[in-house]
C-alpha cells in the first residue's frame, strides 16, 4: 500500500511536473483563446492551430514542431485510433463525445521561441425533435431574386484537400435532404446552394453535411444556417468611379477624385466604401491635411433602377511626387463582395506652349515698352549718350563745313515776318545755341554780306552748313496767297489779328500793309526766302545732303498746313517739327505785327529767360537735331593705313 501510495504520489508529482514542464512553465507567447469550435456528439471536428503563420515566425526557414495539449489534464494529445488524430497543426476529433468539450492548447516551438494558442471545443446535444445543429449561422436571402446560401465548412474542405482526401456535401432544408436541381435549388459549387427565386418558404434552417474518411473512420461534420428571407436587399455594389483609369495631373496642384458606387437594391444597404492606397485605408478626413477623404454620402435612386449611390471624395490639396504611379483604390465592402476600382496618377507633361507663350508675351511687352520709352525719351537718351560717350561720335570739324546750321527765317517785310520772329532768330537762337552750346550759326539777316548776289550767298552758305533751321510761322508759306486773295482768308488768325487791332503797328503780312513797300524790296525778300526754301528742299529731297530742322514758331491749324508747300508738308510729316510755341504754352499765340508792348513785355521776358535754358524741352529737341559735337577725330592718314 505504502509503495502504491508512494508510486501514486510520485505519479501525481510527475503529473504535476508534466504540466509544469509541458507548456505552462515555458516562457511561451500566449495568444490565449483564439477559436471556438461547436460540435455535437458523433460528429467529426477539426481544431486548427493558426500559429504557423508569417505573422508569428518565419516558418519557411526556422524549424518548428507543434504539440497539442488538453488544458484540463495538461497532457499532450496523441493519436488514438477511431478517436483522435494529431496531424501537425491540426487536432482531429473523429467521434466527438460530450467529454471532449474543453480547451485545447497548441504549442509551437522553434529553437529560440515558443508560442501557444488556445482553442475551445464546445460540444452540445442536438435539440430533440429538430434537425440540424443547435449552433446556427445566420444568412440572409433576398425575396424575389435569385440568391445563395453558403456552407460554412470551407475550412474543412480546404484541409481535406491538402491531405488529398475527397469529401462530399449534402444539403438539407430542415430535415429534408435537398436534391440538386429540384425545388429551385442547385449546387453552384462545393459549398454554395443556389436558390433560383427566393420566396417566403425559404425562410427556414438549412443544414450542410460534409462527409469524408479520415484515420480509417468515415464521419461527417455539419453546419446549420438560419436563412432569413428579407425584402430589404442589396445586390453586388457597382463601382462606377474610379474606373481603373490613368489620370494625368500636375505636381504641386490640387486634385480630387470621387468614388461613386451604386448598390442596386431596396432599403439602406450595409455597404462601406473606403479609399485605399499602398494597402492602407485613407481614413483621414481632416481638410487641413494634404490627403484626405470626405465622409461618405448616400442618395437613393428609383430610376432607371432602384438602388443607392454611395460617394466619397478623395482630395490631395497639393500633389507630390510620391502620389504618382501608385494605385488609389476605392473598394465597396459588402456581404455580396468587395468590388473596387482604381486610378493611377501620372505626371502631366508641362504645357509646352506655356513657357513659349509667356516668353513671347514677355518679349513682346519688353519690345513695346522699349519702343514707348524710346519714343518718349528719344531726345534725352540721345543727348545723354552724346554727353557721356562723346568718343562714339565723330568730330565734324574737319568735314569742310563752316557752320553747324543755316538759320532761315522770313526776312523783314516778307510774309510771316515779325519782330518776334526776328528777335528769336537774331537773339534767342544765337544766345542759346552759340553762347550756350557752342554751335556756329549762319543767320541770314545777320551774317549776310551786303551786296553779295543773293543766289550765290544763299547757295554758298547753305552748302557750308551742316543743318538748316527753317523758322516759320503760320503765315510764312501762305503769304503769297494772302496777297492775291485780298485778305478774305479768315482761317488765318494772323490776318484776323491784324485786321482787328486798331493801334497795331502794321509792318507786313497784310495786303494793305504790303502796298506801302516798294516792289523791289518785296521781290528781294520773297526771293531770298524762296531761294532758301527751294535750295534747302532741293538738297533735302534730291541730294539728301542737308538736314532741315523745321522750327515752328506758332501753332499751325490743319487748314493752314494745307497751304504749305508740298515739300515742307512732306518733311514735317516725316520728321516732325520742333515747336517753339509749345515752349511758351502760357502765352500761346505770337502776335505777328501786333504789339501790346509794355504790359506784356515784362511777362514775356521772364518767360523767355525760362525758355532760354538749354535743358528745356524745346532746346533739347533742337540740340538733338543739331550736329553732334563728337570727340572721335577722323584721321585721313589712319584710314589710309588701314586700307593698305
Ligand atoms: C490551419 O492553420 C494554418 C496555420 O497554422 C493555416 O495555414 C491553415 O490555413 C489553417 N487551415 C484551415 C483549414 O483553417
Ligand atoms: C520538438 O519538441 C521537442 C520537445 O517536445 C523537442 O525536444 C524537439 O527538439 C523539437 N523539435 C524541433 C524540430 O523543434
Ligand atoms: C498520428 O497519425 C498520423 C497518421 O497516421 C501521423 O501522420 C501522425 O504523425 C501521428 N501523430 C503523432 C503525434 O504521432
Ligand atoms: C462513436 O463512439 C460511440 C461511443 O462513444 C460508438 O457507439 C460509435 O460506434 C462510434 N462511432 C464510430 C463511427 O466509430
Ligand atoms: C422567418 O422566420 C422567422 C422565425 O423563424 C420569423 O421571425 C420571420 O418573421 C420569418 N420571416 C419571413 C419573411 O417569413
Ligand atoms: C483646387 O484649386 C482651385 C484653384 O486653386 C480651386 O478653385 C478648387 O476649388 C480647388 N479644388 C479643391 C478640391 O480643393
Ligand atoms: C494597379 O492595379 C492593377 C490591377 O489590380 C494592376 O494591374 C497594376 O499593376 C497596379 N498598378 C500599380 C502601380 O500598383
Amino acid at each position: 500500500m505504502g509503495r502504491n501510495a508512494a508510486l501514486g504520489s510520485l505519479l501525481f508529482f510527475l503529473g504535476l511536473f508534466g504540466i509544469c514542464t509541458g507548456f505552462e512553465q515555458e516562457n511561451c507567447t500566449n495568444y490565449r483563446l483564439q477559436f471556438k469550435v461547436y460540435s455535437v456528439p458523433g460528429d467529426m471536428a477539426m481544431l486548427n492551430s493558426t500559429l504557423v503563420s508569417p505573422n508569428v515566425f518565419d516558418f519557411n526557414t526556422v524549424p518548428y514542431n507543434i504539440t497539442w495539449y488538453d488544458s484540463k489534464t495538461g497532457q499532450e494529445m496523441s493519436n488514438q485510433t477511431g478517436r483522435i488524430l494529431v496531424q501537425g497543426e491540426t487536432l482531429w476529433f473523429l467521434n466527438i463525445t460530450l467529454d471532449d468539450s474543453g480547451e485545447y492548447v497548441s504549442v509551437l516551438r522553434t529553437p529560440f521561441q515558443c508560442h501557444r494558442q488556445l482553442t475551445k471545443l464546445v460540444v452540445e446535444l442536438p435539440v430533440p425533435g429538430k434537425c440540424g445543429r443547435p449552433k446556427k449561422a445566420d444568412q440572409i436571402l433576398t425575396k424575389g431574386v435569385a440568391d445563395t446560401l453558403s456552407c460554412p465548412l470551407m475550412d474543412y474542405i480546404n484541409k481535406l484537400n491538402s491531405y488529398n482526401i475527397s469529401s462530399s456535401i449534402k444539403w438539407y432544408r430542415g430535415c429534408e435532404p435537398i436534391e440538386d436541381g429540384t425545388g429551385g435549388y442547385s449546387h453552384r459549387d462545393t459549398t454554395t446552394l443556389g436558390i433560383s427565386k427566393v420566396e417566403a418558404r425559404n425562410n427556414c434552417s438549412y443544414t450542410c453535411t460534409l462527409t469524408f474518411t479520415l484515420g480509417g473512420l468515415t464521419g461527417s461534420v455539419s453546419e446549420t444556417i438560419n436563412a432569413e428571407v428579407t425584402e430589404v436587399y442589396s445586390l453586388v455594389p457597382q463601382v462606377h468611379e474610379p474606373a481603373n483609369e490613368i489620370i494625368k495631373a500636375h505636381i504641386g496642384y490640387n486634385f480630387s477624385k470621387w468614388c461613386r458606387v451604386f448598390v442596386p437594391g431596396v432599403g439602406k444597404p450595409l455597404v462601406k466604401i473606403v479609399w485605399i492606397a499602398r494597402d492602407q485605408l485613407i481614413l483621414n478626413s481632416d481638410p487641413s491635411s494634404r490627403v484626405y477623404t470626405s465622409k461618405p454620402r448616400e442618395s437613393s435612386q428609383d430610376f432607371p433602377s432602384k438602388g443607392t449611390w454611395l460617394e466619397r471624395l478623395l482630395t490631395f490639396s497639393e500633389l507630390r511626387e510620391e502620389d504618382f504611379h501608385i494605385n488609389y483604390t476605392c473598394r465597396a465592402y459588402s456581404s455580396r463582395g468587395n468590388p473596387g476600382g482604381y486610378f493611377t496618377l501620372l505626371p502631366a507633361d508641362p504645357d509646352p506652349m506655356l513657357p513659349i507663350g509667356s516668353g513671347l508675351a514677355g518679349v513682346t511687352i519688353l519690345f513695346i515698352v522699349s519702343v514707348i520709352v524710346y519714343y518718349l525719351f528719344k531726345v534725352d537718351i540721345a543727348l545723354w549718350f552724346r554727353r557721356v560717350f562723346p568718343v562714339l561720335y565723330t568730330n565734324k570739324d574737319l568735314d569742310g563745313k563752316l557752320y553747324d546750321a543755316y538759320v532761315a527765317y522770313p526776312p523783314p517785310c516778307a510774309v510771316g515776318f515779325s519782330k518776334e520772329v526776328e528777335m528769336f532768330a537774331l537773339q534767342t537762337l544765337p544766345q542759346v545755341l552759340e553762347k550756350g552750346c557752342g554751335y556756329k550759326l549762319f543767320i541770314a539777316g545777320r551774317d549776310c554780306i551786303p551786296g553779295q548776289a543773293i543766289l550765290d550767298s544763299v547757295e554758298e552758305n547753305i552748302q557750308a552748313s551742316r543743318r538748316l533751321l527753317l523758322l516759320y510761322t503760320a503765315s510764312t508759306f501762305t503769304g503769297k496767297r494772302l496777297t492775291s486773295s485780298t485778305s478774305s482768308n479768315n482761317n488765318n488768325h494772323l490776318s484776323k489779328n491784324i485786321n482787328s487791332s486798331d493801334n497795331s503797328e502794321i509792318k507786313t503780312g497784310d495786303s494793305s500793309g504790303r502796298t506801302s513797300f516798294d516792289d523791289s524790296d518785296e521781290v528781294y525778300t520773297d526771293t531770298r526766302q524762296q531761294l532758301e526754301c527751294v535750295a534747302a528742299m532741293h538738297r533735302v529731297l534730291l541730294e539728301g545732303s542737308l538736314k532741315v530742322v523745321l522750327v515752328e514758331l506758332e501753332e499751325i491749324t490743319p487748314a493752314q498746313l494745307a497751304l504749305f508747300p508740298e515739300s515742307v508738308r512732306h518733311l514735317r510729316k516725316k520728321q516732325g517739327a520742333v515747336r517753339w510755341w509749345k515752349n511758351l504754352r502760357k502765352r500761346q499765340r505770337w502776335r505777328t505785327c501786333v504789339r501790346r508792348e509794355d504790359e506784356e513785355k515784362h511777362e514775356r521776358d521772364t518767360q523767355l529767360s525760362q525758355s532760354l535754358s538749354p535743358s528745356s524741352r524745346f532746346w533739347k529737341e533742337i540740340r538733338y537735331y543739331m550736329p553732334v559735337r563728337g570727340k572721335r577725330a577722323v584721321y585721313p592718314e589712319k584710314t589710309a593705313l588701314l586700307n593698305l
